[in-house]
């Protein structure tokens, strides 16, 4: 393009209008860029959150390996299969995912919670120490205790070591500390209403009406629950019910996360430092409260939480009194 000579001139004030208005919209469009950037500055980043020793981009890592995302969205990526679980940390809190993820298949009832917190390093991530005080902070971990707690999951078991479960919380912490801009929306359903499922009657009473309703069954009421061999075991029966043991073992032959007990008293236990022991009182007693002490073969340590600040000695017995009781049995 050029000027006919002699003809009055614009172009070169109109390539300079041209280059003004590029210009000003180049420096519109790189200010908007680094606006574009700021609030990110402020976002957390998985190297620098930690749940106890374990850290989020390894927790990322399990996360991937055990293909969580083939059933479950996580900030928005994923399958539909199971619940979301971007912010779910902020509502369950560690000491339900501690209970939870070992034993997926079952729902944790409020004892295997209350026996989390008894670890000092979950409770200081958890800010609270008591059953009392956590399920207030936490209301998501209240709500599924009392609407599911003991009922089986649609989620597999998963085969996980102590340090994976770590790992897995940590970045499940970080997904929950993420600026999301209020994603997963939450459904608007004012005028709707959506009524909570019914708690199953078991579920709905507390665990000392349970044990209450045991004592009263008892053949001579007014003696204590455990005085005939028969209360003793009906008290077993509800204990390891109120305490999360049947989330990890069947009472038939069946293995879940641990072994079945059916058959198990008195049969010959292969551990896993290639020695074996008898399933007897001792061994039974010693597995519920110091449970790293003989490990099963096959299986992995540190899975199985120790009862010994939870159960006392008489509760110990009497549910050793009921896995001896237990017959071997397919499921
Ligand atoms: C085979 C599919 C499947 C896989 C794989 C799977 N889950 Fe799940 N998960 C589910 C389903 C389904 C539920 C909901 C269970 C129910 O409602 O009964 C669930 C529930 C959960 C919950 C409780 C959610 C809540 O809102 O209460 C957590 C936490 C969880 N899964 C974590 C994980 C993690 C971590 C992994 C990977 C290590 C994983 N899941 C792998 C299917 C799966
Ligand atoms: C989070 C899962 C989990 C919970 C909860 C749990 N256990 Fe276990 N338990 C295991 C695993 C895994 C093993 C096998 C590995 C080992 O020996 O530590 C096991 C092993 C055992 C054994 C030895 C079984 C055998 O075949 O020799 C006994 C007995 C036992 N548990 C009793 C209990 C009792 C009683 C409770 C409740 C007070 C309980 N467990 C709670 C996971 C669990």
């Amino acid at each position: 393009m050029s000027c006919a000579p002699g003809q009055p001139c614009a172009e070169g004030v109109k390539r300079r209008r041209a280059l003004a208005i590029l210009g000003v919209m180049a420096i519109i469009f790189i200010a908007l860029s680094v606006a574009s950037f700021l609030d990110s500055r402020g976002q957390v980043v998985p190297s620098n959150v930690r749940y106890a020793d374990f850290g989020a981009i390894e927790g990322k890592r399990i996360f991937q390996a055990y293909n969580c995302m083939g059933c479950h969205t996580i900030v928005g990526n994923g399958a539909y299969f199971g619940p979301d679980l971007t912010k779910l940390y902020d509502k369950v809190g560690p000491a339900w995912l501690e209970a939870f993820l070992p034993s997926a298949g079952s729902w944790p009832a409020a004892g295997a919670v209350r026996l989390q917190l008894q670890n000092k390093t979950v409770a200081t991530e958890a800010g609270v120490d008591t059953l009392e005080a956590y399920l207030e902070k936490y209301p998501g971990a209240a709500e599924r205790i009392q609407r599911r707690g003991g009922h089986s999951t649609l989620m597999p078991n998963l085969p996980f070591t102590r340090q994976e479960i770590g790992e897995l919380i940590a970045f499940l912490k970080y997904t929950s500390a993420m600026n999301t801009e209020g994603w997963p929306p939450k459904p608007k359903v004012d005028g709707l209403r959506f009524p909570q499922a019914t708690p199953l009657p078991v579920a709905a009473q507390p665990a000392t009406a349970t044990a209450a309703a045991t004592t009263a069954s008892a053949p001579a009421p007014g003696t204590p629950a455990a005085s005939s061999p028969a209360a003793k075991i009906a008290l077993g029966a509800t204990l390891v019910k109120d305490n999360g043991c049947t989330a990890c073992h069947a009472v038939t032959t069946q293995k879940l996360v641990g072994p079945g007990w059916g058959g198990l008293y008195g049969s010959t236990v292969k551990l896993a430092d290639g020695s074996s022991a008898t399933a007897d009182d001792a061994f039974i007693e010693e597995k519920i409260v110091k449970p790293e002490a003989r490990v099963v073969a096959g299986y992995t340590a540190g899975v199985m939480p120790s009862f010994a600040n939870v159960l006392d000695a008489a509760q110990v017995d009497a549910i050793v009194a009921y896995i001896r009781s237990l017959k071997e049995s397919k499921p």
